[in-house]
């Protein structure tokens, strides 16, 4: 092809650098497209051909208007999410377009809790029990049948924001009231007592082709509400939890028809029954710096093997994995109470990445040794708890994100 390959990129939130610089350094022609309000974010502007920032992505027709604009004069192959808000959008635009990748309805089974909720069930995968927020009817159905807690969950939301644990029927009325015409974009679930285990896959073909499963050490949603650390681990090919969830999320992610990309998956195990129940799955690299705690493990970028995974479809070549290394991560991260927390009291050599984050204190361990991992891991946390912990009430929304970074 004598032409570059044109890759636009929507980034409603600062993220997905890693990509760009692939793309850039494939030889692609790399376009983003951003809110005005990241103007002065360290984007890797040597990475980026051409940036246009807009008041608001999510305003239509106005976004279609401006994509089709540049469209006139430049062939688009791609269009890529960088934001899991975003992927809904691209997933319209691409539709309009008559691009390749996800369109409407194939992206809203990866944002929107119900649609993954409704789809896994009427394909045999477990899910807790659930109802949609429409009809009052269904809803005293549901809770005349399942026992609380239940969850009032944010169809559209991510990093457990929004979602109330709700006890009695009195408390849901409450809140529906509360919500009024919002109402309909939550979904109300049965609250599963369980371990929390993630999942970020590369997949190509509609394969799964790389994946790497993680046991998160306080279900995120207790971090999130009653504060703690962050922690998560890395789990060994041969243990049976990861065998099981390495296939359930094959399934998830074929079923759904993810087809090309890259995805972060959750999975409960019920403590009183031991069965995997489907949380929530994506089709984005994970956040909370998952990302770099695979990369230590495996040498796969996500981010970056999710562009060449684009770039060898765009140019109709044969993507091919990097070859891996094999090493047991694990991270943690906390809010912390000093502005830039001291971390070089953890100076175990299998510390290798820090986080350099105003008020945050976040570091991976690697190693090959599983029982090194698991008992650094241990003593850290609590060590964490002690020199750094700090507490902020959970947000409702990611839009009040600004106000606290
Ligand atoms: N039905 C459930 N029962 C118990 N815990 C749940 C359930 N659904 C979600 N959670 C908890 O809430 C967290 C956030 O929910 P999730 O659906 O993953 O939304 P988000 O996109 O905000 O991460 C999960 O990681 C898990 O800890
Ligand atoms: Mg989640």
């Amino acid at each position: 092809m004598s032409r570059k390959t044109t890759i636009l990129c929507l980034a409603s939130y600062y993220k997905g650098g890693r990509f760009l610089e692939q793309c850039k350094k494939r030889d692609c022609h790399v376009i983003l497209v951003a809110p005005e309000k990241l103007r002065e974010s360290k984007w890797p502007h040597d990475c980026i051909d051409e940036i246009f920032f807009m008041p608001d992505l999510h305003q239509h027709p106005n976004i279609t208007y401006a994509i089709t604009y540049l469209a006139r004069s430049r062939h688009i192959d791609q269009i890529i999410p960088l934001d899991d808000y975003d992927v809904p959008l691209a997933g319209n635009l691409r539709e309009h377009m008559r691009m390749t990748g996800l369109g409407d309805t194939a992206s809203r089974v990866f944002r929107d809790k119900l649609t993954m909720r409704d789809t896994a069930r009427r394909h045999g995968i477990l899910v807790p029990e659930f109802t949609r927020v429409i009809n009052y009817d269904e809803l005293r159905m549901f809770m005349a049948n399942v026992p609380p807690p239940w969850l009032l969950k944010p169809r559209g939301e991510a990093g457990a924001m929004g979602i109330k644990k709700l006890h009695d029927s009195e408390q849901l009325w409450r809140k529906l009231d509360e919500l009024g015409d919002e109402q309909s974009y939550f979904v109300l679930e049965q609250f599963v007592e369980g371990t929390v285990f993630h999942i970020d896959s590369l997949v190509s073909d509609n394969h799964v082709i790389f994946s790497k499963t993680s046991k998160y050490g306080t279900p995120p949603l207790s971090v999130s509400h009653d504060g703690g650390v962050f922690t998560t681990k890395m789990l060994p090919e041969h243990d049976p939890d990861c065998q099981a969830i390495t296939e359930l999320n094959q399934k998830v992610l074929q079923t759904f028809g993810l087809g090309l990309g890259s995805s972060h998956t959750e999975f409960l195990k019920g403590h009183a029954d031991g069965k995997f129940y489907f949380v929530e799955t994506s089709a984005r690299v994970g956040g909370a710096s998952i990302d770099l705690m695979i990369e230590h493990a495996s040498g796969v970028n996500l981010w970056a093997e999710w562009a060449n995974l684009e770039i060898a479809r765009a140019r109709g070549e044969t993507y091919q994995l990097p070859t891996l290394y094999d090493k047991y991560t694990g991270l943690l991260v906390c809010l912390a109470k000093q502005e830039y927390p001291d971390l070089s009291g953890y100076n175990d050599p299998e510390v290798t990445w820090r986080m350099n984050k105003k008020h945050h204190a976040g570091l991976i361990i690697a190693t090959k040794d599983y029982n090194r991992l698991e008992s650094l891991l241990e003593s850290y946390t609590q060590r964490f708890s002690h020199d750094f912990m700090a507490w902020l009430p959970p947000l409702e929304k990611a839009t009040e994100y600004e106000e606290i970074n």
